[in-house]
């Protein structure tokens, strides 16, 4: 793990010297437990109670989970302490002063900030404008760019010293874009602006979905620093493996209650899970193949990528998946992976080479074509890429089959109800009504949406880019369990995926890219998470004879 040099990351006041504590009894030094606490804190989105009399009480300096399924209510509890929502009832202090509800003012001037889940940027500034939009630099009434560019490369120092300021966000990769995002949530109160109050609150949600493994790794050593400092740090997030390497303390939520909070050292995976969800899982069920299953080996690819190249992104990439097969595409974030699902879906203009669906040739960077032929995408993107947030989730759902759908030239709203209410049941969204826009629903529920979408009866062959992100652990093997089931009926799967047991649990096998190349295949004992790692980065890389990649 690479260390964190200090200098530049706020501080927190010590709770104790804080001025503002003006509470009853502001003078005395706060204990550390009651540092932020929320008491009896409700939220009611129209039908839906987000949050239901929350209660939790959290200390400077620790790093705090917030877990629970999908639609639980740890963004809207983060977003009522950083002053986003309004609590319709309740209570929220910060060492020992009442913050105003519902004011971004005055729990940004308590200290507190917060990371979104949701990329929330302008892709076509540069990295420093967006960095500084909300506190340009000027000289004489114009923007001072040499300014500008020396305080963004401070606050991206820690984080990403290798991010050029004056690069467009636009052309960063998620992962990158997502640490832009938190250096100006962490930024803003030391960047020299007008602002007042340093970070005391940092509250991070799901900062690391979007993040390869040792960007991740990278986030959640600046997190321990910034708690070490005596911040307090509240994190969300769905991924086990974070929690016990960085959390201190976890709290559940579920269906907007409280349930429990209990110290890390004294929890087990297994327990957690249960507060949960209710039930226990099992987490080293594989999805793959059963030994039993008809071998695909014996019919004709359904879908068949030969020589597929893009400038600066693939060189001649070949492969061949059969009906009933699961795919997997490893490689580290950059290798070429979703440049790859993006070429064979049809959204690389400057793609040569051949895609065919069973036996017939795509015409090059047509995603309506690929569509008319039984190929479906849920891109690792749902904001930029996926979903419509003008259009009702229902809507959403249908928008690809609308045309096999309607009735003489006619959209069928029958058809199409009785499609959205099937797929709505299926993959369990939680949302009020199928008129709701996307926006509000949970993020994982946003994720379930663009899946529901593609997994119908029209798609033959799935292309899945990180299809998991951002979803709860009990929902995340149901997921795998229908896609399991979708190519048993018959669909070819290409996944991408940097959650490496999710990798190995689904794909029948397993491809590896490097800088645009495939560098390899596993199969059977062969894929572990070492091979991948190593055909990963292996440089200089022969692209394969694609005989030796076909199934
Ligand atoms: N702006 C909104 N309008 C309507 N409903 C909303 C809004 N924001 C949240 N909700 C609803 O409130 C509930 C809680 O949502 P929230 O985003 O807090 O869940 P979450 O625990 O963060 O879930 P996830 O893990 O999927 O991100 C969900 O049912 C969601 O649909
Ligand atoms: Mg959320």
């Amino acid at each position: 793990m690479p260390t964190v040099p200090g200098h530049a990351l706020p501080h927190a006041d010590p709770p104790a010297a804080a001025p503002r504590s003006s509470g009853v009894n502001g003078h005395a030094p706060r204990p550390a437990e009651d540092f932020l606490t929320v008491r009896d804190v409700s939220k009611r989105f129209g039908i839906t109670q987000a949050l239901d009399r929350v209660s939790v009480s959290f200390r400077a300096g620790e790093v705090h989970a917030l877990m629970g399924e999908n639609g639980a209510g740890k963004s809207t509890l983060g977003k009522a302490i950083a002053g986003l929502h309004r609590p319709d009832e309740g209570v929220i202090t910060l060492g020992g002063r009442q913050l105003a509800p519902g004011d971004i003012d005055d729990a940004f001037a308590a200290g507190v900030r917060i990371v979104h889940q949701e990329l929330a940027q302008c892709p076509n500034l540069t990295v420093a404008e967006n960095l500084c939009l909300h506190d340009m630099p000027t000289r004489r009434g114009v923007v001072d760019y040499a300014t500008m560019n020396r305080r963004a490369a401070r606050l991206l120092a820690d984080l990403a010293p290798e991010i050029d300021p004056r690069a467009p966000l636009g052309d960063l990769p998620p992962g990158r874009r997502q640490i832009v995002q938190i250096a100006s949530s962490l930024g803003e109160g030391e960047a020299g602006g007008s602002h007042a109050g340093a970070p005391r609150v940092i509250i991070f949600d799901e900062p690391t979905s979007s993040l390869s493994v040792a960007e991740a790794d990278r986030l959640m050593s600046i997190v321990r620093t910034l708690a070490g400092r005596g911040m307090l740090c509240v994190y969300v997030s769905h991924r086990m493996g974070e929690i016990f390497h960085c959390c201190d303390r976890v709290t559940v939520l579920r269906d907007g209650r409280f349930v429990g909070t209990s110290r890390i050292a004294e929890i087990t995976q297994s327990d957690l899970v249960a507060q949960m969800i209710g039930r226990r899982i099992d987490d080293s069920a594989s999805y793959r193949r059963a030994p039993h299953a008809p071998d695909p080996a014996g019919s004709a690819p359904l879908l068949a990528v030969e020589g597929l190249s893009s400038p600066g992104k693939l060189h001649g990439v070949s492969l061949e998946v059969r009906p009933g097969e699961v795919v997997g595409v490893g490689g580290l974030v950059g290798s070429g992976r979703s440049e790859l699902l993006d070429a064979v879906f049809g959204l690389d203009q400057a793609a040569t080479g051949a895609v065919r669906v069973a036996g017939r040739d795509l015409p090059v960077g047509s995603p309506r074509a690929s569509i008319a032929a039984g190929v479906g995408y849920v891109p690792e993107d749902r904001r930029l890429q996926g979903l419509f947030f003008q259009l009702g989730i229902a809507e959403n759902i249908a928008v690809p089959q609308m045309p096999d759908l309607a009735r003489g030239g006619l959209r069928s709203f029958r058809a199409e109800r009785g499609l959205i209410q099937r797929q709505l049941a299926r993959f369990r969204v939680k949302a009020a009504s199928p008129e709701s826009l996307p926006g509000e629903l949970s993020g994982g529920n946003q994720q379930k949406l663009l899946i529901a979408r593609w997994m119908t009866d029209a798609t033959r062959v799935l292309l899945l880019d990180e299809p998991t992100r951002g979803i709860d652990v009990g929902t995340k093997t149901e997921i795998y369990r229908i896609v399991r089931d979708a190519a048993d009926a018959g669909l070819a799967v290409l996944l991408v995926s940097s959650e490496m047991p999710e990798l190995l649990a689904l794909s029948d096998r397993v491809l590896v890219m490097c800088d645009g190349h495939l560098t390899g295949q596993l199969r059977g004992r062969e894929m572990t998470q070492e091979s991948v790692l190593r055909l990963a980065t292996l440089k200089h890389a022969r692209t394969p004879d694609p005989a030796t990649v076909a199934g």
